[in-house]
């Protein structure tokens, strides 16, 4: 029932806001799972989510999470920070766009990052915001730190997609492509980046 009822809650904030949203129902559990499959969590100690929507993401992350470990699970809609911080704990919610993430490194002692895994729709992103927030998640990744996002197979071909995709392939030295994940709705694929 509890599934039932956040899956309403997103699509409600999908009709309202398309673009951030970008997606009508959540990420399934076979697209959380494949990018928990590309996430590995072994000696991390700081995992920052972005876009953590209703936390179908989240509810893999805290499942194989270290226990030192600290997550942070950043969403710019306050409707879905009140389900993480209900449903999951374990995560520092925060409502805030990750344009912000740095003011939230200084007020909680964080110096970089291990992981990022993130669920932004980057081919919804203008050029200038897909820039900023690729520079930003860059430069708070530590040396050898990955960052694990998706992209939906709709958007492949956009030019909005193949200009994120050169600019992974221009910052990081490793970009890794999975099959697509056809259980999902939009069917997707993940993206895995190594910082070097
Ligand atoms: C495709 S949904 C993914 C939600 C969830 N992780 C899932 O997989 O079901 C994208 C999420 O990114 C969030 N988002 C979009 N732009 C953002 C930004 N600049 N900063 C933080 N979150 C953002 C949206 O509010 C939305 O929850």
């Amino acid at each position: 029932m509890g599934n039932f009822v956040e899956t309403i809650k997103f699509s409600k904030e999908f009709i309202l806001h398309p673009v951030s949203v970008s997606s009508i129902i959540p990420s399934s559990k076979n697209l959380s799972s494949a990018i928990m499959s590309m996430s590995n969590l072994e000696n991390t100690e700081t995992i920052f989510e972005f876009g953590c929507g209703t936390g179908s993401v989240t509810r893999e992350i805290v499942k194989n999470l270290n226990k030192n470990a600290k997550l942070f699970s950043f969403d710019i809609n306050p409707a879905f920070i009140k389900v993480i911080k209900r449903k999951y704990p374990q995560a520092k919610a925060i409502n805030d766009s990750v344009e912000n993430v740095t003011k939230y490194m200084d007020e909680y002692s964080v110096d970089s990052v291990d992981r990022i895994i993130s669920s932004l729709p980057w081919a919804a992103f203008d050029d200038d915001l897909q820039e900023k927030l690729l520079d930003i998640t860059y430069d708070v990744l530590r040396l050898n730190g990955e960052f694990v996002t998706y992209a939906y197979l709709h958007t492949k071909f956009m030019p909005s997609h193949k200009r994120f995709v050169k600019m992974l392939r221009k910052k990081f030295k490793t970009t890794i492509f999975s099959s697509v994940v056809w259980l999902n709705v939009p069917p997707a694929f993940i993206i895995k980046c190594r910082k070097d």
